[in-house]
C-alpha cells in the first residue's frame, strides 16, 4: 500500500512527464485527476501543485541548486521532480513544513527508491529554513530586473524581453509578471447565439467581457464544457483577445468588393470561426493550415459552417495574387503571449525562439501582403508581445514595400485604453485581462499594381 496521498503522486507523475515527454499540462494534468479519480479539495490540490510548480520550476531549480549544493542538472528526473514539488510547497502553498517534507520524502522513497530519501530530507529541512522572501534575498543581486524575473518566477531573457515590449518600465514589468490568474474567457458565436443568452446558460459568476460584444468571462470558474451552449458549438472557449483581433480584421473599412475573406495559418479555427460568423451576405472564406490534422481541426471548429478549409503552405501560395479583400494572418510565434494558461513554456522555451521564427514570420506576412487586393487589409497577429515577431516582423515587411501602409490598429478596437503608442496594438494580461495579443493592419494602397503571380 503506497504511503503517497492520490494528490501529490498525481501531481509528480504530470510534474515528471512534463519534464521526460514534453507532455503539455493543461492536456495531461485533466487526464491524471480523472484517472486518479480525484475531484474537489484533492484536485484542487493537485492542480495547484502541479501548474505551481512548473511555474516556478526555474526557479525552484535555483533554490535547490543551493540547499543542495549542486546543479539540478545532475540529479536523477525521479528526485528532481520530487524536490521541485517539494520546494514548491514549502516556499509557496500554505502546506506546513512537516508535512511538505515527510509527505516528498515518502514520494522519493516510492519513485526513486530508499537509498535517496535521507538525501531528499536533508535538502528539503535546508530548502524550508528560509521563507521565499529569504531565498529572493539571497539569490537576488542588486540588479533591478534579475530581482523582478527571480520574485515572479521568469527566466531573465523572457523578463528582458518583456520589460523591452513595455518601452522598458521596470514597475509595470513586476505587475505584468506578478499576473497569472487564467479566467476562461468564452465567445458567443456570432450568428449563432447572442452575449446574453450565453450569459444567462453561464451562471451569476460570469460577466461579459468588457471590450468584445462577443465575451463571457468564468470569473468564478466552472467548467465551460458543461454548458450546453459549448457542446452544441454555439460558443466556444476562446480569450476575449483572440476575438478582438477577429473582430479588428471585419471592422477594417475596405472599399473595394467583399467577396472572399481568407485566414491563412488557421489551425485551431478559433478566429475562423468567429469571422465566419462576422462574413457579409454572399462573402466566403477560405481557411488555410500547413498541417493537416490543425485543417482538421478548422474543419471541427467551424461546425458544420461553409467554408473552404485547406492544408497549405501560405508561404507557396496556392490561390491568385490579390484573391481576398481581408487577411487574417495569425502567425506560428512563440506563444509567450499565453503564459499564464500554459505554466511550463517559459521554462520551455528559448531566448532565440523567437529569432528563429522571424524569418517564417516575414515570409508569411509578405506572402499574405501579395494575396490581398490593392484596397483590402491585412490583420498581422501573434499571441506574444516579444517585438521580435511583432513590431519588428511588421516595421522590417512595411519598409521594403511601398505598395503598403501601416495603419493605425488602435481604432478598430473601440474602447479598449492603452494600447501602446500605436500603430501597433498590443494586449496585456495585467492591463486588459486578456492573453498578450498583438496585432497589426497593413493595408495593400487601392492603386498598387498586382503582384506578379
Ligand atoms: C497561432 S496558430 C493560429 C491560431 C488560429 N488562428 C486560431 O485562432 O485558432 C498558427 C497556425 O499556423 C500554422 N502554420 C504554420 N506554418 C504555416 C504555413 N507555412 N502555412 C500555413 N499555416 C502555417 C500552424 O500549423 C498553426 O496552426
Amino acid at each position: 500500500m503506497s504511503k503517497v496521498d492520490r494528490p501529490r503522486r498525481t501531481s509528480y507523475d504530470v510534474v515528471f512527464a512534463v519534464e521526460q515527454d514534453n507532455a503539455y499540462a493543461n492536456l495531461a494534468l485533466p487526464r491524471a485527476l480523472g484517472e486518479a479519480g480525484l475531484s474537489g479539495n484533492d484536485a484542487a490540490f493537485a492542480t495547484e501543485l502541479t501548474y505551481g510548480t512548473l511555474r516556478w520550476q526555474g526557479v525552484l531549480d535555483e533554490v535547490i541548486a543551493v540547499a543542495a549544493r549542486r546543479d539540478v542538472g545532475a540529479l536523477d528526473a525521479p528526485v528532481r521532480a520530487v524536490l521541485r514539488l517539494g520546494a514548491y510547497q514549502l516556499l509557496h502553498m500554505r502546506v506546513p513544513a512537516h508535512a511538505a517534507v515527510h509527505s516528498s520524502v515518502e514520494l522519493a522513497r516510492e519513485v526513486a527508491g530508499p537509498r535517496v530519501v535521507g538525501f531528499a530530507n536533508a535538502v528539503l529541512r535546508a530548502i524550508g529554513r528560509q521563507s521565499w522572501a529569504g531565498w529572493v534575498d539571497r539569490l537576488a543581486p542588486e540588479d533591478d530586473l534579475r530581482r523582478i524575473a527571480l520574485a515572479n518566477g521568469y527566466p531573465l531573457w523572457l523578463a528582458a524581453a518583456l520589460a523591452d515590449a513595455l518601452g522598458g518600465n521596470l514597475t509595470e514589468l513586476a505587475i505584468a509578471l506578478g499576473e497569472d490568474r487564467p479566467v476562461t474567457h468564452l465567445v458567443a458565436r456570432p450568428g449563432r447565439l447572442s452575449r446574453d443568452e450565453l450569459l444567462a446558460q453561464a451562471g451569476p459568476g460570469a460577466e461579459a467581457g468588457p471590450w468584445s460584444p462577443l465575451a463571457v468571462r468564468m470569473t468564478s470558474g466552472g467548467d465551460p464544457g458543461a454548458l450546453p451552449a459549448v457542446r452544441t458549438g454555439r460558443a466556444a472557449v476562446q480569450d476575449e483577445g483572440s476575438q478582438l483581433v477577429a473582430l479588428a480584421l471585419a471592422r477594417a473599412a475596405v472599399d473595394i468588393p467583399d467577396r472572399w475573406w481568407a485566414d491563412l495559418c488557421a489551425g485551431p479555427g478559433g478566429k475562423a470561426a468567429v469571422l465566419h460568423g462576422l462574413l457579409p451576405a454572399g462573402t466566403g472564406l477560405l481557411a488555410a493550415d500547413l498541417h493537416p490534422h490543425r485543417a482538421r481541426l478548422v474543419r471541427e471548429s467551424l461546425r458544420g459552417d461553409a467554408a473552404a478549409v485547406v492544408v497549405a503552405d501560405s508561404t507557396r501560395p496556392a490561390w491568385r495574387p490579390g484573391a481576398f479583400s481581408r487577411v487574417l494572418l495569425d502567425v506560428p510565434c512563440t506563444g509567450l503571449g499565453a503564459l499564464r494558461r500554459r505554466p511550463e513554456v517559459r521554462w520551455r522555451r528559448q531566448p532565440d525562439d523567437a529569432d528563429r521564427l522571424h524569418g517564417l514570420q516575414v515570409q508569411l506576412l509578405s506572402q499574405a501582403l501579395d494575396a490581398t487586393a490593392p484596397g483590402g487589409v491585412v490583420v498581422y497577429a501573434t499571441c506574444s508581445p516579444h517585438l521580435r515577431e511583432t513590431r519588428d516582423v511588421v516595421d522590417a515587411v512595411a519598409a521594403g514595400r511601398v505598395d503598403v501602409q501601416l495603419e493605425d490598429a488602435r481604432p478598430l478596437l473601440p474602447g479598449v485604453p492603452d494600447l501602446g503608442p500605436g500603430p501597433h496594438a498590443q494586449l496585456w494580461p495585467h492591463r486588459h485581462g486578456t492573453d498578450a495579443m498583438y496585432l497589426a493592419v497593413m493595408r495593400r494602397l487601392p492603386d498598387s499594381p498586382a503582384p506578379s503571380a
